[in-house]
């Protein structure tokens, strides 16, 4: 599992993918008892090979996932994790490849913006990457979300940059973007679009990355570049499995 893990050359990215999950998961019975769990966690998605950055693996363990889950959801198993209203929060390995994914355009001082923020467990990571100097912007749809969101960030490591405003969660249509801190340096969404929203298109800052799960009972993780001359590349990074981007109505209903 390792070895595969690690050949970035393999043609099937997919597999490579499948393969961190499944080794984070092996490499849980490894880990020494007593050790700081989220810690421990980084250190197994390092080994992994899904987090390689310095400044990635800082933040992740830096912003516990205990303080984001619903009380007795167990927080440093590498799976997603109901949180109501038919959602979940995304597994570490998936928070964590998207950070790796997005990690120049959430420098000091740059703009983020986090559809479909849940927990808000990635909006407070884009928030320590950007700085107090940045913008890191969520939308989730789900009012009650929005404010549990916002409950477990103050109790994190990133409830100063919430309290001076460089760190916002906002109630909304997340298809619509957010037009007020555009263009954005980064743009993640956090469900799965039958097709790209124009909206996120029209706000990525030329030079801005976008990360999407594209497609509907199966997805593809989309990086999507915006060229200098607004012209777009676009590649595939691996197959994803995430709750649609959908209306309101649509995902009470589970419909
Ligand atoms: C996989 S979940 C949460 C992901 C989040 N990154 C986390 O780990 O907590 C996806 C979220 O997208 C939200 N969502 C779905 N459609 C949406 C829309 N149109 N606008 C805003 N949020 C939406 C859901 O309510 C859900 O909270
Ligand atoms: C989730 O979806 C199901 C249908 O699959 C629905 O019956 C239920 O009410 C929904 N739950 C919530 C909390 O919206």
């Amino acid at each position: 599992m390792v070895s595969l893990v690690n050949n970035i050359s393999s043609p099937s990215r997919n597999v490579i993918i499948m393969s961190a999950a499944f080794c984070v998961y092996l490499q849980r019975s490894w880990s020494r008892s007593g050790m700081d769990k989220s810690k421990g966690l980084v250190e197994q998605l390092q080994k992994c090979g899904v987090v390689r950055s310095k400044k990635v693996a800082e933040v992740l363990e830096s912003v516990d996932r205990a303080l984001f889950v619903p009380e007795g959801t167990p927080p440093y198993i590498d799976s997603p994790m109901s949180i109501g209203f038919n959602v979940t929060i995304s597994a570490p390995h998936m928070h964590a490849m998207c950070l790796e994914l997005l990690e120049n355009n959430l420098q000091p001082g740059m703009r983020a913006l986090d559809i479909g923020s849940g927990t808000g467990f990635l909006t407070a990571c884009f928030a320590l990457m950007v700085g107090s100097d940045g913008h890191a912007v969520g939308v989730e749809h789900i009012p009650e979300l929005v404010a549990r969101s916002i409950k477990n960030i103050e109790t994190s490591a990133a409830a100063p940059l919430l309290k001076e405003g460089s760190l916002k969660v906002h109630v909304g249509d997340g298809r619509l973007g957010w037009p007020e801190f555009a263009p954005y340096d980064a743009i993640h969404v956090g469900a799965a679009a039958p097709e790209i929203p124009p909206a996120l298109i029209e706000q990525l800052k030329p030079g801005g990355r976008l990360v999407i799960p594209v497609g509907n009972k199966f997805q593809d993780l989309q990086v999507i570049d915006k060229n200098s001359d607004g012209s777009l590349s676009v590649r595939s990074e691996t197959s994803v499995r995430y709750v649609p981007l959908t209306s309101r109505e649509s995902q009470l209903n589970g419909s």
